[in-house]
């Protein structure tokens, strides 16, 4: 059997990208291929605890504060449980895996926002994840001002719906953000051959068409049955 494929879908909070994956999803499932989709921090039992710890925001109203190191460990310990659970067993399987944030989120959201580093970010990639990476990345990258807009709306509606906004990654300041996007930037230009980064501001189904090209072009034998009928 054939390795599958590994897809990863990247953005700041609000970029769209869930929503994306979910319609690549339903493409490729739907032109007969195995998809397996999960989201991180979560995905498995033990992820979904530390999902719990990280983006409550509550959690440092219980623990204290979390330290950034402590942080960039606990996404990678989350990381290395969904390789083993489920990212590698689907692959050996020939499945096409989509997952929503890996390493370039650890690498843009600790090592630019927290100010770790790069470095550290992929040494422990390396440590952690044996360096798997993903086959291809969709960048979602709107304009700064567009994603810093979009960021704050959805915490807003978050805010409006819960009465609190419970993501702690969600009540950073721009600057965090800034860095955040500046460090996707870097990850682009460094790796142009991985990451596509999508940066129009268009509607949600011509965003989808031209993830479909993409994915197609990188998977000529599925190039016919995906794009067909478009
Ligand atoms: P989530 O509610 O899933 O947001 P989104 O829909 O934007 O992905 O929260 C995930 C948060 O965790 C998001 O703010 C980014 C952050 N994060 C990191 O800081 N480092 C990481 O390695 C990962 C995977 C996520």
């Amino acid at each position: 059997m054939s390795r599958g494929y590994f897809i990863t879908f990247e953005g700041l909070d609000g970029s769209g990208k869930t929503t994306q994956l979910r319609l690549l999803a339903a493409s490729l499932t739907s032109a007969g291929h195995h998809v397996v989709s999960l989201r991180q921090p979560g995905g498995t039992a033990l992820g979904d605890r530390i999902r719990a710890i990280l983006l409550d925001s509550r959690s440092e109203a219980s623990l204290g504060p979390i330290a950034a190191a402590t942080e960039m460990a606990l996404m990678f310990a989350d990381r290395a449980q969904a390789i083993a659970e489920i990212i590698e067993p689907a692959l050996a399987a020939g499945s096409i895996v989509l997952c929503d944030r890996y390493t370039d989120s650890s690498e843009a959201y600790q090592g630019g926002g927290r100010q770790l580093g790069s470095e550290r970010i992929l040494a422990m990639h390396a440590a952690a994840c044996g360096n798997l990476q993903p086959d291809l990345t969709l960048l979602l990258l709107p304009s700064l001002e567009a994603s810093l807009r979009r960021a704050r709306r959805r915490n807003q509606r978050h805010a409006n719906h819960h009465g609190t906004d419970e993501n702690r990654f969600e009540r950073e300041s721009d600057d965090f953000y800034r860095r955040i996007y500046e460090k996707y930037e870097e990850i682009a230009t460094r790796d142009p051959r991985r990451v596509f980064p999508v940066r129009d501001e268009s509607s949600i189904e011509q965003i989808h068409t031209r993830i479909l090209e993409v994915v197609a072009a990188h998977l000529p034998s599925m190039a016919s049955d995906v794009t067909r009928d478009r």
